[in-house]
């Protein structure tokens, strides 16, 4: 483990035009596998599995799911067993994410998205409790209390490396955005990219105001009681780029270019999805000058094996995972 992890000022043309300072929080550099949130979420889950004595670890996942690759290593290291609940069919079992998973011994349940509807409802848990009665369950992107202990972490270390304005992350679960804002106090701006479109929300839900919004709603039911009075933070809904995982040729070259220009890998689903909202925005003008920003670059590269794999991306300069081991 590499920690703390490193903050790095991004030199870049656009920035510098905009008279602001953009820095990123290099989680990615934490662990050539479990990086990023990856790390921060799991860790006091490892923890408290071994200390209670668990026999293994149970979550949830996509079939391309950077928390079960990561979790797999995890429990690997740790000499934990563990079991992923997958969405999809079983020949999933053969991808990249997944071939890496069982190749750590991690064994894999797969079930329908019906199924998987459960994976928070308290009667599936209990039922699946009982039948692992030793197992930690941990819920899906890894998104619990402990997770959001560990990703505090993130903050206390940000506070020692650099004086700040805002902070922006990616949000998926809502986990790692509960987590920032809650080791923050309150002392910070930070804004979320959801990088997925909203859930289903009612029409009154609809005409009401982020209050109801559906990930924001995730959020603050993960805050601990006295974060739930924080009010520095909100969600910007309109970067998904079409969806999860979604995004189009042009999206995927900007992405690539900044890479490029800069030497820092950002992905398209998590870290670039954040990426080309901190550009639209800059170039909006909604930083004024002098503003300094921290980027949190959250992992995720283990993605492009998958991606690549689908011929979503090309292998025209992304930074592509080693092959997955064969069966
Ligand atoms: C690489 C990466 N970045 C960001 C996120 C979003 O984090 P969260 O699910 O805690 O919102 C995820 C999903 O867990 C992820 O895999």
């Amino acid at each position: 483990m590499s920690l703390p992890s490193p903050l790095q000022t991004i030199k870049h043309s656009l920035f510098d035009r905009h008279k602001i300072t953009v820095m990123i929080k290099r989680d990615d550099l934490i662990h050539p596998i479990i990086s990023g949130n990856k790390w921060r979420k799991l860790k006091y889950n490892i923890e408290h599995a071994k200390k209670h004595g668990k026999k293994g670890i149970i979550s949830f996942g996509g079939a391309y799911s950077n928390h079960i690759h990561a979790l797999a290593f995890a429990c690997y290291q740790e000499k934990l067993p563990c079991l992923g609940i997958i969405r999809g069919e079983s020949h999933y079992a053969n991808n990249f994410t997944l071939s890496w998973a069982r190749h750590w011994q991690m064994k894999l349940s797969f079930v329908d998205r019906k199924t998987y509807r459960l994976r928070a409802d308290r009667n599936y848990l209990n039922e699946l409790q009982a039948q692992y009665p030793q197992h930690l369950i941990v819920p899906e992107g890894g998104s619990n209390s402990l997770a959001i202990l560990g990703v505090t972490e993130i903050i206390d270390e940000l506070n020692q490396q650099a004086v700040f304005d805002t902070l922006l992350t990616p949000v998926g679960s809502g986990g790692t955005l509960a987590g920032l804002i809650s080791g923050d106090k309150n002392q910070h701006e930070i804004i979320g990219i959801a990088v997925l479109k909203q859930g289903k929300q009612s029409e009154q839900e609809k005409i009401d105001s982020q209050e109801n919004d559906y990930l924001a709603k995730e959020v603050s039911s993960l805050l601990p009681f006295e974060a739930t009075r924080y009010n520095n933070w909100q969600i910007l809904s309109n970067h998904h780029l079409g969806g999860y995982a979604k995004f189009s040729d042009e999206d995927s070259q900007r992405i690539l270019t900044f890479n490029q220009e800069t030497g820092i890998n950002f992905e398209p689903v998590y870290s670039g999805k954040m990426l080309l909202a901190l550009l639209d925005l800059v170039e909006q003008g909604y930083f004024p000058q002098k503003h300094r920003i921290v980027m949190l670059h959250t992992g995720g590269l283990q993605g492009l094996g998958g991606l690549h794999e689908r011929s979503i991306i090309k292998n025209n300069g992304w930074s592509l995972p080693d092959t997955a081991p064969q069966s």
